[in-house]
């Protein structure tokens, strides 16, 4: 059990980098991490969980195939809430912005495969320490 306070506007304020979530509390199985959103993320799919999204700041939208490969766009702004199915190709992306996640720990920011190059800006991650 996570006993520690976290301040989610402190948090968001201690680091700069985009798509390169910190984790600011663990549950059972389950991580909330958060995350500074700017630019485009890659197409990616995770097969066996759920991603929940929601934007603390600014705009997300979130890009999605469905299994014909026909896209559809949700654009999300702050205090939106929104749940990715798993087995769904998705692709973020955010005018800039803020987000918190909720999914299970190990689960990596580019899914289980992506398409293409990772972006510069986008970290494969499973998400890193709060500092
Ligand atoms: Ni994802």
């Amino acid at each position: 059990m996570d006993t520690k306070l976290v301040n989610l506007t402190e948090a968001l304020a201690s680091f700069d980098d985009v798509y390169s979530p910190r984790v600011v509390a663990r549950m059972n199985d389950y991580e909330v991490r958060i995350a500074h959103t700017s630019g485009e993320h890659v197409w990616h799919v995770h097969d066996d969980t759920d991603e929940f999204f929601l934007v603390l700041d600014g705009r997300f939208d979130v890009a999605m195939r469905d299994a014909d490969g026909r896209e559809t766009t949700v654009e999300l702004r702050k205090g939106d809430t929104f749940v990715v199915p798993r087995g769904t190709e998705h692709k973020p992306s955010s005018q800039g912005g803020s987000i918190l996640m909720f999914e299970p720990s190990g689960t990596s920011t580019t899914g289980d495969r992506y398409e293409g190059e990772i972006p510069d800006h986008v970290d494969s991650t499973t998400g890193h320490e709060l500092t």
